[in-house]
């Protein structure tokens, strides 16, 4: 391959590099380029000036302009806090009951409750209080604890069973199988009564003699009758809804271990306004009595 030259250019300097016979010019840099990148240097070293940019041990440098984002934010929270503190005091302030006959703090109470809901109880009870397994559905109009606003507020306010609250609500079901306290056979009794007292298929011989064992056992928390009893958070056990699972095998493990849930307290953690806020959600959502 021979070289084009024409007479009036000299032929710039090659770097000496060559691939398959093809050569590397050494042309200098187009000026625009060579000057845009040198802005580009200049304008780094201002903005690292300028603004927080290099780490140093515990923090980095703060930049001359003193922007930061931290505060920023913290000044956004401040003013939504100032612009929400009266109607907050309000909510702290009114009779619990009274709360939904007033429409501007029930609508308030349902949005914030809404948010408190979804940052905090959300990852137990589920993102529409629909519950799971050892989480209770706060949808229908099964409670445990029950279902007033007031019983819900000191719900959520001191929780249940948990060791951080000494008003948290509490009851131990004994754990019959486990610490030897019914035989086995007494247990696959009460088994057999449970699910024919939540009409489902059992054996009728076995039932019969669970009924005794039930009485005696079991009825001071359940009730006599098996529908619960909330003083003791003791479900009821004649309905199809189940905390923990409704057939043989799970009964039968709740009587041998029992299950003991447990419900972080609230107060100190929120405030007595998303305290209420959420429990009027919570009352709010269909099974509020
Ligand atoms: C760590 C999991 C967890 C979180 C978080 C949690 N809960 Fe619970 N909650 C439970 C459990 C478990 C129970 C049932 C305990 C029992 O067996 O009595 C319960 C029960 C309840 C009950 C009583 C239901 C009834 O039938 O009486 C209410 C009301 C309730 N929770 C509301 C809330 C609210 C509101 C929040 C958020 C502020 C929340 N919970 C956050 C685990 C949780
Ligand atoms: C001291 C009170 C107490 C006694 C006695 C008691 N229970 Fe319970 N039981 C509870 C409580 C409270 C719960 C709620 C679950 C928990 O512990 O988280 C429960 C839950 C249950 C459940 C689970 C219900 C569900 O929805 O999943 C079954 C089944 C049950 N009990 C059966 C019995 C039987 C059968 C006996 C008697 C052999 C008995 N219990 C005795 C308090 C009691």
């Amino acid at each position: 391959m021979s070289k084009k030259t024409t007479g009036h250019r000299a032929e710039p300097d090659t770097t000496g590099h060559s691939w398959d016979g093809i050569e590397e010019y050494n042309n200098p840099l187009p000026r625009w380029w060579l000057w845009t990148f040198y802005a580009t240097i200049i304008w780094g070293i201002a903005y690292t000036i300028a603004y927080p940019a290099w780490p140093l041990v515990n923090s980095a440098t703060r930049g001359l302009l003193g922007q930061n984002t931290r505060a920023d934010v913290a000044a956004e929270i401040a003013r939504f806090e100032a612009a929400n503190a009266p109607i907050e005091a309000r909510l702290v302030a009114a009779d619990l009951d009274a709360i939904k006959d007033d429409p501007e703090l029930n609508n308030f109470a349902q949005n914030a409750g809404g948010a408190v809901f979804r940052t905090w109880c959300a990852q137990c009870h589920g993102s529409g209080a629909q519950g799971a397994r050892g989480y209770p559905n706060l949808n229908d109009n099964d409670w445990l604890w029950g279902g007033t606003l007031e019983d819900i507020h000191t719900t959520v306010t001191h929780g249940i069973r948990n060791s951080t609250d000494p008003d948290a609500r509490y009851s131990e079901m004994p754990r019959f199988g486990a610490d030897g306290l019914l035989e086995p056979e007494q247990i696959s009794q009460v088994v057999e009564y449970v699910l024919q007292i939540s009409g489902q298929d059992h054996d009728a011989a076995l039932a019969a003699e669970g009924a005794t064992v039930f009485a005696e056992n079991c009825a001071a928390c359940h009730g006599e009758d098996g529908t619960g009893d909330r003083a003791v958070g003791a479900p009821n056990l004649t309905d199809r809804i189940w905390l923990y699972g409704g057939d043989r095998a799970a009964i039968t493990e709740t009587v041998t271990y029992a299950r003991l849930g447990v419900m972080p307290a609230w107060a100190g953690r929120l405030s007595e306004a998303d305290i209420r806020a959420v429990s009027v959600w919570v009352h709010s959502r269909g099974g509020g009595e």
